[in-house]
């Protein structure tokens, strides 16, 4: 068998300095945790621009569909503020999104003990907290037909259309489905069939596509709800799977349970490939940082967590994940600290590869 592939796109401002400390772990795999992965390295967003005059070149695009998992650090900046849309940075990543055709994207909200106070929340109400919202990318209301706004007798009316189709639900609930077998085997899902077609249409299909999967608890709730039990007792969850609009709010609401955009990790997957892997992109979800750039002051957590994800979905490593987190958990609980996760009085923050160096360590030492 080969190796596993990855592409690895660490894009503008701190995205290759995240990226450099999670290069640092995939070497200490090849190295001495008996995984390596064969590792091409290419431009994507501002960085493309300057080389290739578009922020994704078409070979960095065919590379992207060859191989079993995209990791991406950030794009865009003030560099490129001015270019035209048609080749923004962003456009780099949205040209990924949309021709991998990821329509599940995956955003965990999980909390590290030694973080807990920096929850909006209650300490023993996220201490331990390890949920993950899966939310349907491609369709629904930011896209449906009819939208405008258009003259109505004597003033306008503004229309967008909330629209699934069965297969595009059902795609999204297997994905759904998939990572609940490989985490607690719950799975919520959650629409507004008391008011919506659309919600009634998503409820069946979802329960449909739960018969294939025994073994994974499924419930239902209303959206509204949901945001509500969400913020009360999120410990609750374990896999909730939304729409694209629901899945906005929730998912943003749920990420800030646990603190700093330096932590946050994200997914996207798409249909599975011949070998059976989702078609999947990793990153962090925060953007390339110009005010902190160059200074070796970036988090590079969130972009490590991202690979972590990585290790557990498309590469069905789901005890290195866990040795990944924990050594995050572990660097953490010593009291290494980033500037952006300073809250103590008297903590001196550490660099941006001061704190990939201790993750290491920290993995050396769990051997
Ligand atoms: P941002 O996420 O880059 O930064 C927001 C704030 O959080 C800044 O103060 C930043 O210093 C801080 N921050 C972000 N990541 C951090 C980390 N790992 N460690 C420590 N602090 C961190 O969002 P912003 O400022 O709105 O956008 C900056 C640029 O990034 C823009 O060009 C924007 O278009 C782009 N962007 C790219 C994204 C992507 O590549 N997926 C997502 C969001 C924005
Ligand atoms: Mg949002």
């Amino acid at each position: 068998m080969s190796n596993p592939s990855l592409l690895i796109l660490p894009g503008d401002g701190i995205g290759p300095e995240v990226m450099a400390e999670v290069r640092k772990i995939i070497d200490w795999y090849g190295a001495k945790g008996g995984l390596t992965f064969d590792v091409t390295e290419d431009l994507v967003g501002g960085c493309a621009y300057d080389k290739h005059g578009v922020p994704l070149a078409d070979a960095t695009m065919a590379k992207a569909q060859e191989v079993d998992a995209v990791l991406l650090g950030a794009v865009g900046g003030p560099k490129y503020d001015n270019l035209d849309f048609s080749v923004k940075p962003e456009r780099g990543l949205l040209r990924l999104r949309k021709e991998m055709d990821l329509f599940a994207n995956l955003r965990p909200a999980q909390c590290f003990d030694a973080l807990a106070d920096f929850s909006s929340l209650k300490k023993d109400i996220v201490a331990g907290l390890d949920i993950m919202i899966v939310r349907e990318l491609t369709s629904g209301i930011y896209f449906g037909e009819p939208r405008g706004i258009f003259e109505e007798g004597n003033e306008r009316v503004g229309i967008n259309t909330q629209r699934y189709t069965e297969s595009e639900i059902d795609r999204v609930a297997r994905a759904a489905f998939e990572l609940a077998m490989k985490r607690g085997k719950k799975l919520c899902s959650m629409e507004k069939a008391n008011v919506m077609e659309s919600g009634i249409l998503w409820r069946e299909v979802v329960t449909k596509v739960g018969e294939d999967y025994p073994e994974v608890a499924l419930s239902h709730m209303y959206a509204d709800a949901g945001a509500m039990q969400l913020v009360r007792a999120p410990k609750q969850f374990d896999v909730i799977v939304t729409d694209n609009l629901f899945g906005d709010l929730l998912s943003d609401a749920a990420a800030m349970l646990t603190g700093s955009l330096g932590m946050l990790p994200s997914a996207s997957l798409g249909a599975p490939m011949a070998n059976g892997r989702p078609k999947a992109l990793y990153e962090p979800v925060h953007g390339s940082a110009p005010d902190i750039a160059g200074q070796g002051k970036a988090n590079p957590i969130a972009c490590i967590l991202s690979f972590a994800m990585a290790l557990r979905y498309s590469f069905d490593q789901g005890a290195e994940a866990d040795r990944v987190e924990a050594a995050v958990e572990k660097v953490l609980a010593d009291g290494l600290r980033t500037a952006d996760l300073l809250g103590e009085e008297g903590v001196q923050p550490v660099s941006t590869s001061q704190m990939g160096d201790a993750v290491v360590a920290a993995l050396d030492a769990s051997l």
